[in-house]
């Protein structure tokens, strides 16, 4: 979870990574650093905190002179947040620079073995014990590439490491397993970097290497290779978004750009899966033959993307007649699951580099399950392991809180409940073409929800509710099941702690909770369960909490009886409502962060890519 960045060049590298850097904090944001080749060998610098600690520290880069050079943002795994944890880690010797993405499993084995040896360490991170190693090979060898390898052999766990050689100037060699790294080529420089935004200002043209593969490059040449060792060529890809589709364009933050993105994001994965009325799902195997043989459907995923998956529970039972379960996938790999060739298992994460989400896809094929993916980052790691994966098209997504990765997962899942429920002949002709309608119609309702008048409205609410230190999301059946997304937004944002409960729930234990200073989001937007989750409105409200109800437009006048605050949305196909319900409660979340002075897009013990177990 942390970010690596690598340049080669004619420029002054220090800037450049700092730079690169700061595209990458999303992944690790506890501290920073850079080594750079310089005419005195290698100079490293580091800082514990925000990148900007360490900018200063190096006036932006300009006082650090070299143009070879590799830098990380972390997120600590071993050893706390500190200077000397922080990468770049050098050997003993000091002639190994390296910065690492991952965690080495078997980092207290490799330890001890050198601590055998006499080797000791500055810090008590697995990555210095990696640098140590490799510095012990190169100097039984003497030759660098050959010194990785039998490292790199050794490592149990995941990697992208970016190497310097004091004796090497010229060059950098970056390999990867289970951590994602991507080479960008330049003209007369070239560069490493975990994702695309880090180097997008320089070049539009990147190789995604695979695990196992190595790259050997200076400022004018590459060499790939695979992991046996023999020269490959790789594809080049070009990146299609521009560098503006990765910055904050004006917007205070991350956060608040992406939840505006949110129509556009609507469209790209809607518009080009709607033809003639029908959905279609170009490159996708889900013939009606093998749907029919299926026992049940699993997703598999964390977090927000396991809240996306809650919805398709509620929609594919509804709509399909299909048994679908739900798993978070931390769970799944160790509950002995129950799943065959008759299942299909679909995986649901935005980034595409979740670990547990890859492991669970990775267990459900061992155990003979089809597996899909509903992945946003195009060529990442779930994306290869699953046998098929269909992309949302929400762009990057920089800030830790997801936004529009959520909705566009569930515009994906809506697009598949319509494919599965037409193929397995459960619906008919009008209800698909209403689904239809409504998802055409969507992005412009989510826009209608962005005005500023309902922007007014919603700060004005969040300026009320921002007091309140605990909170309540309740809401029934698929309003429970946004409910649980909107109580997250709030938690992982606003620091407020915050509970969901399925609203008829509520008596059953957690109403003694309820007092003065709580507030209770209730979402009642489906109109047969109307009259009830109002009734566990009044409940609450009669023990003192603060209620803000979130109904549609024809509701509101009815929920303003009970609720001392009322948010409406309009209405929509009842299996798409979700989408609209959603976005009140991200901006609700947004805003009491903003008012409570919250770091919006980087909150605290988080990291966007979750690339731990
Ligand atoms: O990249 P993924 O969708 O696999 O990430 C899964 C979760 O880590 C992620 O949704 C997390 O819960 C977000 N911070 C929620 O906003």
């Amino acid at each position: 979870m942390c970010g690596i960045v690598g340049y080669t060049g004619s420029r002054q590298a220090a800037p450049i990574l700092i730079d690169g850097l700061s595209k990458l904090e999303y992944r690790g944001y506890d501290s920073a650093g850079i080594c750079v080749h310089g005419e005195d060998g290698l100079n490293v610098v580091k800082a514990k905190g925000r990148l900007q600690i360490l900018s200063d520290k190096t006036a932006g880069g300009n006082e650090v002179q070299g143009v070879v050079g590799i830098g990380h943002t972390r997120w600590a795994t071993h050893g706390a947040p500190s200077d000397h944890n922080s990468h770049p880690h050098l050997s003993a010797s000091g002639k190994i620079a390296l910065v690492h993405n991952g965690i080495i499993e078997n980092e207290a084995r490799l330890r001890e073995e050198l601590l055998a040896k006499g080797i000791t360490f500055a810090s008590e991170t697995d990555t210095e014990v990696v640098a140590s190693m490799l510095g012990i090979y190169y100097d039984e060898c003497g030759d660098l590439i050959a010194a990785i390898r039998k490292t790199v052999a050794r490592l149990e766990g995941s990697y992208a490491l970016g190497i310097l050689c004091v004796d090497d100037p010229d060059r950098i060699v970056a390999v990867k397993k289970n951590s994602p790294l991507i080479f960008g080529f330049g003209q007369g420089e070239n560069y490493i970097a975990s994702d695309v935004p880090a180097i997008l200002k320089h070049t539009q043209t990147v190789a995604y290497l695979n695990d196992g593969e190595m790259a050997v490059f200076d400022a004018n040449s590459v060499q790939f290779f695979d992991g046996n060792g023999n020269p490959i060529v790789k594809t080049r890809e070009q990146i299609t978004w521009s560098i503006s589709a990765a910055e904050r364009g004006g917007f205070e933050h991350f956060m608040l750009k992406e939840i505006f993105e949110q129509p556009k994001a609507l469209r790209d994965t809607i518009g080009p899966r709607l033809k003639d009325g029908k959905v279609v799902l170009e490159g996708i195997d889900l013939s009606a033959d093998y749907l029919k043989g299926l026992n049940k459907i699993c997703f598999v995923a964390c977090g927000s993307a396991y809240y996306a998956a809650g919805v398709a529970k509620y929609i594919l039972e509804k709509y399909c007649r299909i048994t679908t379960e739900i798993m978070m996938a931390s769970e799944f790999r160790y509950c002995d699951p129950v799943l065959d060739e008759k299942t299909l298992v679909i995986a649901v994460s935005q980034s595409g580099e979740t670990a547990d989400t890859l492991e669970a896809v990775r267990e459900a094929k061992r155990r003979g399950a089809k597996t899909l993916g509903i992945i946003n980052v195009v060529g990442s790691a779930i994306a290869k392991a699953a046998d098929q994966t269909i992309y949302t098209c929400a762009g990057p997504e920089i800030a830790v809180a997801t936004t529009k990765g959520y909705t566009t997962q569930l515009a994906v899942i809506y697009l598949l409940t319509m494919h599965i429920a037409q193929a397995l002949g459960k619906v008919d002709a009008d209800t698909y073409a209403g689904w239809v309608a409504a998802l055409e119609r969507l992005p412009e309702q989510v826009e209608d929800l962005l005005s500023q008048d309902r922007i007014d409205q919603i700060k004005s609410f969040a300026q009320r509710l921002t007091r309140h230190n605990n909170a309540f999301y309740i809401g029934r059946n698929l309003d429970g099941a946004v409910c649980l997304e909107g109580s997250l937004k709030l938690k992982e944002v606003a620091y407020i702690h915050s509970e969901c409960y399925p609203a008829g729930e509520l008596k059953h234990g957690p109403l003694s909770l309820i007092e003065d200073g709580y507030m209770v989001v209730a979402l009642a937007t489906i109109r047969e369960l109307f009259d009830k989750t109002v009734a566990n409105v009044r409940e609450v409200r009669a023990r003192g909490a603060d209620v803000l109800c979130v109904t549609l437009e024809e509701l509101a006048a009815e929920a303003k009886k009970q609720a001392q605050n009322v948010i409406a949305v309009p209405s929509t196909d009842p299996m798409i409502q979700p989408s609209l319900n959603i976005i009140p409660m991200q901006l609700l979340g947004y805003y009491i962060a903003v008012n409570r002075g919250c770091d919006v897009d980087k909150p605290r013990n988080l990291a966007k890519s979750v690339t731990v177990e």
